[in-house]
């Protein structure tokens, strides 16, 4: 793709009037006035570093009334802009691809409100998933999501993205959590549906619009969500089982036995778990070696109904030989530790150099076939194996067994032309035909912007092109992303 000669170059000018606006604590710039307060460098490249962009400048508005200033400024003078919230994306969708400026959202970070009788707790978008998790943990709830970059993407991208994560199979999606959006449009107009109610049967419900556009309409200032009490019995099962036909008889059996404490079923396989412990050097949780793995928790409120409930669990599963071998964790630490064998996959995938990432809804009992079949795939086409002349490392799956996501991870040895023709539209095709998604929660970003027709009819497609005229008839935000 090339630059779009619609948008104008950043000038002197431009970064005057940005400055005066927002301070120049609050601007990084690089190369226009040569004072670069702050590396500009990370907020060019994805969290994967297989996006960088160019941009020369990066603002960071306190507020919405500043940032609505900014915008109506990058409208009115065709300047294209990139949101960026914790920048912790996994589809190219957060970095600039040219020269588009940066409105990252760090600077709005304050929780403004919180109703321990609702739940409901309300924050700029900026806040950090993690901090969020924190206030409420100390007011007895808990945010709704939880994902391994917790630490570091806010809660305005998650929203962005509607990221789904851990434990939606208990909370549900952001596009039922939510109840109120705050959002600056690029003409400068503030939209005010910050509600918290739970019931608000008015008309469009236009705060839907938000939740997982990517930052293509709008720049979302604040949240309103509802937060469930935080259980205080958790426990963690760690499982290893010998085929996914197992995999998913013990989900169905943690279904019915566990039920309403049942508050995630994440499905790893033998390959990411030695991947894990080759690159962490840590031992593996379990003593033998089993070709799929599982992780359970479980939350509620009462200890001892619980820890009842998960022992007639675990001797079903272990008498009926669903599971072949388990370890427990009932606190804190050791729920941490088996979690990390779940949550430090993605980190470890791109250890040897690349690592091409799928992230798809599939029907539950086929879902593992995908991974079976894109490593058949590489095999025969010769790719795949140990030592510097095979460019694939491995073909991996790991997931959301409980949302039926499956994350294709295909490690590589760098990037390689080769293995991609193999890879699409092979597995895009793969999907459309059992009527997947090509995008279960990460979004489209840049990285599946080719691919949106294989889950978008065309006149869907169109009315989606409606809304973004619609919203940001100029096209200055988020441009070259999937629509
Ligand atoms: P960014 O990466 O900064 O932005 C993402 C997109 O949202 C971009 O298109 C950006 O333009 C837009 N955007 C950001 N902020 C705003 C805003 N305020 N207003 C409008 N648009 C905005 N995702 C999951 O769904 N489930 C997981 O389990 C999961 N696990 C992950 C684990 C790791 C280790 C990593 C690195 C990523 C994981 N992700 C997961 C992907 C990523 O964390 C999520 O997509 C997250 O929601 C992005 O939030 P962010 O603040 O980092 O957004
Ligand atoms: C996960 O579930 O671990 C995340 O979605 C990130 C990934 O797909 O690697
Ligand atoms: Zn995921």
């Amino acid at each position: 793709i090339k630059r779009d000669s619609k948008f104008t170059k950043l000038t002197e000018e431009h970064v005057k009037f940005f400055k005066e606006l927002l301070g120049s604590e609050s601007a990084v710039i690089d190369g226009v006035t040569q004072d670069a307060t702050e590396d500009i460098e990370p907020f060019n490249s994805d969290w994967m570093r297989k996006f960088r962009g160019h941009t020369q400048l990066v603002l960071k508005p306190s507020n919405k009334e500043e940032l609505s200033k900014v915008l109506r400024y990058c409208n009115e003078n065709m300047l294209a802009v990139v949101p960026q919230g914790g920048n912790s994306g996994l589809v190219g969708g957060s970095v600039p691809v040219f020269d588009e400026i940066v409105i990252n959202l760090q600077k709005m970070n304050k929780i403004r409100s919180f109703d321990e009788i609702s739940g409901v707790l309300v924050a700029d978008a900026g806040v950090i998933l993690e901090n969020a998790d924190n206030y409420l943990a100390e007011r007895n709830h808990i945010f709704p999501l939880d994902l391994g970059a917790k630490g570091s993407c806010q809660i305005g991208g998650n929203v962005a993205t509607n990221a789904g994560g851990l434990r939606l199979l208990r909370y549900g999606s952001l596009h039922g959590n939510v109840l109120g959006i705050e959002a600056v449009l690029p003409d400068g107009t503030i939209v005010d549906d910050l509600g918290t109610l739970r019931k608000n049967n008015t008309g469009y419900d236009l705060k839907q619009l938000f939740i997982g556009a990517e930052g293509t309409i709008g720049i979302i200032t604040g949240v309103s969500i509802q937060c469930a009490a935080r259980s205080q019995a958790v426990n963690v099962a760690y499982f290893g089982l010998e085929s996914y036909e197992k995999v998913q008889e013990a989900y169905r059996t943690a279904k019915g036995q566990l039920a309403e404490i049942l508050s995630a079923f994440e499905l790893m396989d033998g390959r990411t778990q030695k991947l894990v412990n080759r690159v962490t050097g840590k031992k593996m949780p379990l003593e033998g070696e089993y070709p799929f793995y599982c992780l359970v928790e479980t939350s509620g409120s009462n200890t001892d109904h619980d820890a009842e409930k998960l022992q007639a669990f675990l001797e079903h599963v272990m008498e009926s030989e669903i599971v072949l071998d388990g370890t427990l964790a009932d606190n804190q630490t050791q729920i941490k530790e088996l979690w990390s064998w779940r949550e430090g996959i993605t980190e470890v995938l791109g250890h040897e150099g690349g690592v091409y990432k799928y992230d798809l809804s599939i029907p539950i009992s086929e879902l593992y076939d995908l991974v079976n079949d894109t490593r058949d795939r590489l095999t025969e086409a010769g790719l795949v194996g140990d030592g510097p002349d095979y460019p694939v490392v491995d073909v991996v799956g790991y997931g959301h067994m409980g949302d039926a996501n499956l994350h294709l991870n295909i490690p590589t040895r760098g990037f390689s032309k080769e293995v991609e023709k193999q890879l699409e539209p092979f597995v895009y095709e793969w999907v459309q035909k059992r009527n997947g998604s090509i995008s279960a929660e990460h979004g489209l970003g840049v990285t599946k912007k080719p691919y949106v027709s294989y889950s978008k009819n065309e006149t869907m497609m169109k009315l989606m092109k409606q809304i973004k005229d619609l919203y940001d008839p100029k096209g200055i935000m988020n441009p070259y992303k999937y629509i």
